[in-house]
């Protein structure tokens, strides 16, 4: 470059140039005096042109207009400057200094501002949202985890639970068949993830097959697969099986007696050889899987009606853990109670508390769902609930109405030997023994049974009742 005073449409060039900028640009001359400022610029530091045109930028920053001038730094060290500069306003801009030289002289400096408050704003801002993501996936993996742990557990304080909880510990090691027996309800599909969970397998897929739910007609083909044509209706490319798609995980047969006989001899030869065929395939594939069955029926009964092949029955019933019913581990009720309760009222934001009476009536109660029952009952008291404690009183009436049942083990000793008078009078005595054994007062007593007050005292009287409660 010659000298900056060229023909005068070039100056219109450059102007043009300069002022086209989207950065600020400051040009100064070897003594530190602005030359020339372009509008991006004046925009930025809120300054007009013509205010500094003419001044030097040593004055300007004595002035107070600048904390620091880029252009000084420049003059003094001869070389690119880059600063970061905050402006009252509060932008932030990155300004760069480059000196000019002209015949080894440094004739000019051409300072560059860069307003990158946005960019910082957008760094902080992808930071925050990184930082609030990761508070999420944290928060999330929490949630899995705690969910995880909660299939892991089981809630019990009776001796029958501990050493079935013992058993799952020992066979979730092994590879071993298990065969899961007990009402609906008690926890055999629980006691199946844990048992997967617990296992080396668990990184592997868990299949629950609920032979009862499939229509028999489909149930080959949802089982074993099928391939390409195998059937009317039967998709394109062929389909694989609950037991192919269980590979190297566990496959859980769950109302195992309601497999048909033709799959009943395909799952023992599937037992014994690890080998499938999809339906229409001739290609054979080998399977890994763990089996765990279950039952609540009495899979020996449909043994000895040739409903089930004996010698599958052996070979899945390895391990047999056999679930009792809830109505023979009522010790277990209350823990249940407290259980469910507090996951309740987690789900629904409630603070739901029970009632003892409320505790003691349920664990009289026969629940033939089971633990599902008693959670389902819980749930819909949580959600019903408005006052924070669950009385008695709140519980359902087939619950409450439960203890007219005669007392377990109870019957009369012989019903034609003795009058119905006195038959009616000891089923009396009975009821209003569990009455008595739920309720704190008489009226209580009267609400529940549906009669007054002195009728209860009557009775008592009658019948020599005593509260052995207080
Ligand atoms: N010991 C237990 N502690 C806590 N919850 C349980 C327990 N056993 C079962 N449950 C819960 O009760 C419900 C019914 O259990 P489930 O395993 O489905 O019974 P089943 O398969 O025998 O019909 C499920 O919600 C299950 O998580
Ligand atoms: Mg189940």
């Amino acid at each position: 470059m010659e000298s900056l005073k060229p023909l005068k449409h070039h100056a219109d060039v450059l102007d043009a140039i300069i002022e086209s900028s989207y950065d600020g640009l400051w040009i100064c001359d070897g003594k530190g005096k602005v030359l020339k400022i372009n509008r991006a610029s004046e925009k930025i530091n809120e300054v007009k042109a013509k205010d500094v045109i003419g001044r030097n930028v040593s004055d300007l920053v004595r002035e107070g207009l600048f904390d620091k001038s880029v252009t000084l730094e420049v003059l003094k060290r001869k070389k690119r400057v880059s600063i970061l500069q905050t402006l009252n306003n509060g932008k932030t801009l990155l300004v760069t200094g480059n000196p000019i030289f002209i015949e080894g002289k440094l004739e000019y400096v051409v300072t560059n501002d860069r307003d990158i408050t946005e960019l910082i704003h957008l760094k902080e801002e992808l930071e925050e949202s990184r930082k609030t993501s990761l508070k999420y996936y944290r928060k999330l993996q929490d949630a899995l985890k705690k969910e995880r742990d909660e299939e892991n557990r089981i809630v019990f304080c009776s001796k029958v639970m501990r050493s079935i909880q013992e058993t799952i510990q020992n066979v979730s090691e092994v590879d071993v068949t298990v065969f899961l027996q007990g009402e609906s309800g008690v926890g055999k599909s629980r006691l199946a993830t844990m048992i997967h969970t617990l296992s080396e397998r668990s990184k592997g897929p868990f299949i629950h097959v609920n032979c009862g739910a499939i229509p028999e007609n489909l149930l080959e083909s949802e089982l074993f697969g099928y391939v390409k044509g195998a059937f009317t209706g039967a998709r394109k490319e062929g389909k694989p099986g609950m037991v192919e798609l269980a590979d190297n995980g566990t496959l859980f047969l769950d109302e195992i007696t309601e497999l048909p006989l033709n799959l009943q001899v395909k799952l023992l030869h599937f037992l014994d050889s690890g080998i499938i065929k999809r339906v229409g395939d001739t290609r054979e594939r080998k399977v890994n899987v763990r089996i765990i069955a279950a039952s609540n029926r009495d899979i020996t009964q449909y043994v000895k009606a040739k409903h089930f092949r004996e010698d599958l029955y052996f070979r899945l019933n390895i391990v047999p853990i056999i679930i009792p019913p809830l109505r023979e581990r009522q010790e277990d009720i209350p823990l249940l109670i407290a259980y469910f309760l507090e996951r309740f009222d987690e789900k629904y934001g409630k603070d739901v508390t029970i009632s003892p009476e409320a505790v003691d009536l349920l664990c009289r109660y026969s629940f033939p769902g089971n633990i599902r029952e008693l959670s389902n009952i819980l749930e819909r008291l949580v959600v019903m609930s408005r006052n924070t404690q669950i009385e008695a009183g709140d519980l359902p009436d087939y619950v409450k109405e439960n203890i007219f049942v005669p007392i377990e083990g109870y019957s009369p000793v012989s019903p034609l030997k003795t009058t119905l008078k006195n038959l009616l009078a000891e089923y009396e005595m009975n009821i209003l023994k569990k009455a008595l054994a739920v309720c704190k007062t008489q009226q209580e007593m009267a609400k529940l049974l549906g009669v007054s007050q002195p009728t209860i005292a009557r009775k008592i009287k009658e019948y020599r009742l005593n509260k052995r409660k207080s």
